[in-house]
């Protein structure tokens, strides 16, 4: 029988949906202790951000550090020093204010804040005992969907490999879903990540993983994406923000309880060789992905998902494709080190979830799709 939900539910306890619901942060943190830190990216500062926290923090009498982070995916090394600043002040939990980088290293230095090991330990597969602090989620991109789950994307430039550090423990404790963050994100960085919380929504939906639970989120997280995107794009209305907003947030739990599949299998490795944004990475390899898999997928979920996007999903791909531009970046480049690329892409664990078993010949007819 098919599973009705996974072996474990893991949804972080308190979600606020709401405009402007930044400024119940304040409202929010008290609970769970005085002194905090606070991880962000360099917009938080811009658009005025920190000033307001800043304030309301003061008026509820909450201390808080900042830790500022500019560009590219974390590193283990960013972990070891946001970690190294909370222990100064002793914090109690540590919030992530910007898209998914801001958000898994926030996360992965809440988890792992009273960890005996290094953060490579973990990534490598070590057992964490020690329990962390607290983690708040506040997304400013749709997105990662990095808020809903349990698990942290991190580099390691010395082996130059890009692998999850995941625990249960890492969920969030709160979550705030602000739409009103997603006001003023670059068209790019909108397009990306959009695109990227439609490709895994699309990939938990089909793996072979997925429970009733977990696909009807990722539907109704398709749903929403594709009826959003576009729209958000051009106008930034308030309801498309919203739709968004909320469809990345539920393909973050779809996928937490389902996991991926090849397209972030080999996403990865192509995201540390080339300095290519995630999300284009996942866009570009979506209609190769659909094409692989059409028969594993089925009639009827394939028919659910075109349902769900409102007409026959890889025309909607290729359309939505070709009115946001998206071209793939490494058309005409030289294929460097295929064999790292197959390698790791083989022994992912998002790659074991696609429905399709995949073999060497079917990472090489992705590569040879996109460049
Ligand atoms: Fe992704």
């Amino acid at each position: 029988m098919h599973p009705v939900f996974p072996q474990e539910t893991l949804i972080p306890p308190k979600i606020l949906f709401k405009k402007g619901g930044l400024a119940d942060l304040a409202k929010e943190v008290p609970e769970l202790g005085s002194q905090g830190l606070i991880v962000h990216g360099a917009s938080f500062e811009k658009n005025g951000l920190k000033g307001k926290v800043e304030n309301d923090f003061k008026n509820v009498g909450i201390f808080a550090e900042f830790f500022s982070r500019t560009h590219g995916e974390p590193t283990l090394e960013e972990i070891r020093a946001v970690i190294a600043q909370g222990r100064k002040v002793k914090i109690d939990w540590i919030a992530g204010i910007g898209g998914g980088s801001v958000l898994d290293l926030a996360k992965a230095a809440a988890g792992l804040f009273n960890a005996k090991e290094t953060p490579a330990y973990y990534q490598e597969g070590g057992s964490l005992k020690e329990k962390g602090i607290p983690f708040i989620a506040i997304p400013t991109t749709a997105g990662s969907g990095s808020e809903a789950s349990p698990n942290a994307v991190i580099i390691n430039p010395e082996k130059r490999s890009k692998l999850s550090i995941r625990d249960k423990s890492f969920t969030a404790k709160k979550v705030i879903l602000d739409p009103e963050l997603l006001k003023g994100l670059p068209f790019e960085v909108m397009c990306h990540s959009g695109m990227d919380a439609w490709v895994q929504a699309y990939e938990s939906f089909i793996s072979k993983y997925a429970s009733w639970f977990s696909e009807s989120m990722a539907l109704k997280a398709m749903q929403l994406i594709s009826r959003h995107l576009v729209p958000a794009l051009n106008a930034q209305r308030d309801e498309d923000l919203e739709g968004l907003m909320l469809g990345s947030f539920l393909s973050g739990v779809a996928f937490s309880h389902s996991r991926l599949g090849v397209i972030h299998g080999i996403a990865h490795p192509l995201g540390v060789l080339y300095d290519v944004p995630h999300g284009l990475i996942c866009s570009i390899c979506f209609t190769p992905s659909i094409k692989l898999n059409l028969e594993a997928i089925g009639n009827q979920k394939y028919a659910l998902m075109s349902q769900a996007v409102g007409m026959d999903l890889l025309q909607k791909v290729h359309e939505l494709q070709k009115t946001l531009k998206i071209t793939s970046p490494f058309k005409g480049k030289p294929l460097a080190e295929k064999e790292k690329i197959i390698v790791e892409t083989l022994a992912s664990g998002s790659t074991a979830a696609n429905p399709k078993p995949i073999t060497r010949q079917d990472v090489e007819y992705i590569l040879n799709e996109i460049f």
